[in-house]
């Protein structure tokens, strides 16, 4: 932004202006929070629109916004509740609205494939099942994500429930629970938004720059989003004033972690609970400490693992690797009926133990070309960029998964799956701290990094659209670091197999549709080895096979046509049979 301004006198103060704010990170605090409107119920219904707002005394910020200029309204939604939204695109592109963290079918869940033309308006309908938490939406379509998200398109979204109704916490919305949209933008000299900048050197909560708020010397509930596109944060109070944990992404925690840092990176949500009671009277500021947080993270000094790995207009920018004001808290006298308590406990998560897993699906990420210069040319997972016609996983209905992702690039990437919620398993080979024990749908994967998580795919299948995982960082994700899966009820496609009473493992169908090949290993054969070669004998090592009960599923990549070998290692034999796959 700097090195376009032209007049020099201006480039000067602006140095000064920015040299005082990483300087003197409390004293310029001086708008007042943005608070979103709300709407709820079972009928909901969102405008997204082009507009214009005032970011800067004197400047008109071309943006969009959900019926507002900017962002959205903050939804509350009930567990159990059937909504029927209407999402009109009122704006001049297409676009979806993905409910994220939410687990809907995939046909309601706003993905890139879910499209919404100009001038028309999308109608899903869907139970909420979701537990409470803070949950988000925001624009999907690929290669279009982070222009509409950076424009301004995102909301919060609230789903409550019985069990953190009977719960002493603060949850009178705009006065002691309070919703937080974090993020970063670049502006250009005409104030505009530039997009897939590396020059996010604005901070905003709730669009409002510089800002202020005020609350009671009371216990205060902050639900805060990462909404940047690419910037992680660390946030922390001044004077390590401590911050209650109590929800992650997608739920309640077992009891308050307090902790005095939060680590956050895009698309993640936390909300914590922050005990005022002793303050009245101060100021006391939420930082992000970003000059504690490690190269190879988007906001450290060194984006990528050490100052010879540069990104492209990274530098200068006086956020990275520097502490930084996100907000401050003007502390006066409580509100009526305060909470005034740290509760001991809230709820109860019971984890899915690593031994109900029916798969392992392990996940490489990795830069385009390797290198110094990596942090540049785009990242790939399992080597590949997104393709909307390729399916990458053929998830059985109600499996238990483990996905083990490692980073071999290098920078940190916020991994984010949609329809499910998982539990963190390990990182490199450790148990999460406590204030990851809860359930997730982003986690940040540091380079050389190796994190396992556990979750069950229920409920929905549809082998047609199918649910995305990406890099929530909006940049990597348009530029392809995304892949797809669907799930598949397996009773249906059981339904067309014969039973036959050979001595050695059969395969059918043969010829093979639909991308599988079912095997059943009845009559007491052990199967130890199943393998898909090529007629010239090449092994396909992009077969995925697990094993479910007697069953034996071979995926077959899309792709694969033509005549194939299936070879079915028992303890005594090996045997080979011909496949017509016919995908
Ligand atoms: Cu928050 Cu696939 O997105
Ligand atoms: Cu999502
Ligand atoms: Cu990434």
């Amino acid at each position: 932004m700097l090195s376009t301004i032209t007049k020099p006198d201006i480039r000067i103060s602006a140095v000064i202006f920015l040299l005082l704010r990483a300087l003197v990170p409390t004293a310029l605090s001086q708008n007042a929070l943005q608070i979103p409107d709300t709407l709820s119920g079972t009928k909901i219904d969102l405008d997204l629109r082009t507009d214009s707002f005032s970011f800067y005394p004197g400047f008109y910020t071309q943006t969009m916004g959900v019926n507002s200029a900017i962002l959205g309204p903050t939804l509350f939604l009930n567990k159990g509740d059937l909504v029927k939204f209407s999402v009109k695109n009122s704006l001049p592109d297409t676009t979806t609205l993905h409910w994220h963290g939410l687990h809907v079918s995939s046909s309601d869940d706003g993905g890139p494939h879910t499209i919404i033309a100009p001038g028309t308006t999308w109608s899903p309908e869907f139970r909420i099942l979701n537990r409470a938490a803070t949950y988000w939406y925001h624009p999907h379509l690929h290669h279009k994500t982070d222009k509409h998200v950076s424009k301004g398109i995102s909301g919060l979204l609230i789903v409550r429930d019985q069990f953190e109704a009977k719960l002493p916490l603060p949850r009178s919305y705009g006065s002691d629970d309070f919703p937080m949209v974090i993020q970063t933008k670049d502006f250009d000299t005409n104030k505009e938004i530039l997009i897939h900048s590396n020059n996010d050197d604005v901070v905003m909560v709730n669009a409002t720059i510089e800002p202020f708020l005020k609350v009671g010397a009371q216990v205060i509930r902050c639900r805060v989003l990462n909404g940047s596109s690419q910037r992680t944060f660390n946030l922390g109070l001044t004077d390590n004033h401590v911050m209650y944990l109590i929800a992650s992404d997608g739920g309640l925690l077992n009891k308050p972690e307090s902790v005095t840092r939060l680590m956050l990176s895009p698309g993640e949500r936390a909300e914590i609970l922050i005990d005022f009671s002793e303050d009245k009277g101060k100021k006391i500021a939420l930082l992000s400490y970003a000059s504690e947080l490690a190269n190879g993270i988007y906001g450290a000094s060194n984006p990528g693992m050490g100052p010879g790995m540069n990104l492209t207009g990274y530098k200068p920018n006086v956020l990275n690797g520097t502490d930084f004001n996100v907000l401050e808290f003007k502390i006066g006298a409580p509100t009526a009926n305060p909470i005034t308590q740290i509760p001991n406990n809230l709820i109860n998560n019971t984890r899915i133990p690593e031994s109900q897993s029916d798969i392992t699906r392990n996940l490489l990420l990795s830069p385009r070309t390797m290198g110094m210069n990596q942090l540049n040319g785009g990242f790939l997972i399992n080597n590949q960029k997104f393709s909307p016609t390729r399916i990458d996983y053929r998830i059985p209905i109600n499996n238990t998964e483990i996905w083990s992702i490692r980073n071999m690039s290098g920078i940190a990437h916020p991994f984010h799956i949609h329809d499910v919620q998982f539990f963190i398993l390990d990182r490199n080979g450790m148990s999460p701290s406590s204030a990851e024990l809860g359930l997730k749908d982003v986690v940040l994967i540091r380079p050389q990094e190796t994190v396992r998580f556990i979750t069950k795919f229920e409920d929905f299948a549809d082998t047609t659209v199918p649910y995305m995982f990406h890099c929530h960082m909006l940049t990597h994700e348009d530029d392809g670091m995304m892949e797809q899966f669907i799930v598949f009820d397996t009773s249906q496609t059981l339904s067309f197999r014969k039973v036959n009473a050979n001595r050695r493992p059969i395969t059918y169908p043969n010829p093979v549709y639909d991308s599988k090949i079912f095997l059943n290993s009845e009559n007491n054969t052990t199967v130890k080895e199943i393998n898909l070669y090529s007629v010239t004998g090449e092994k396909l090592t992009e077969v995925g096979i697990f094993s479910k009960n007697t069953e034996f599923v071979i995926e077959i990549p899309l792709g694969l046509n033509g005549w194939y070998f299936l070879e079915v290692v028992t303890e005594s034999t090996s045997s080979y049979e011909r496949v017509l796959i016919n995908n």
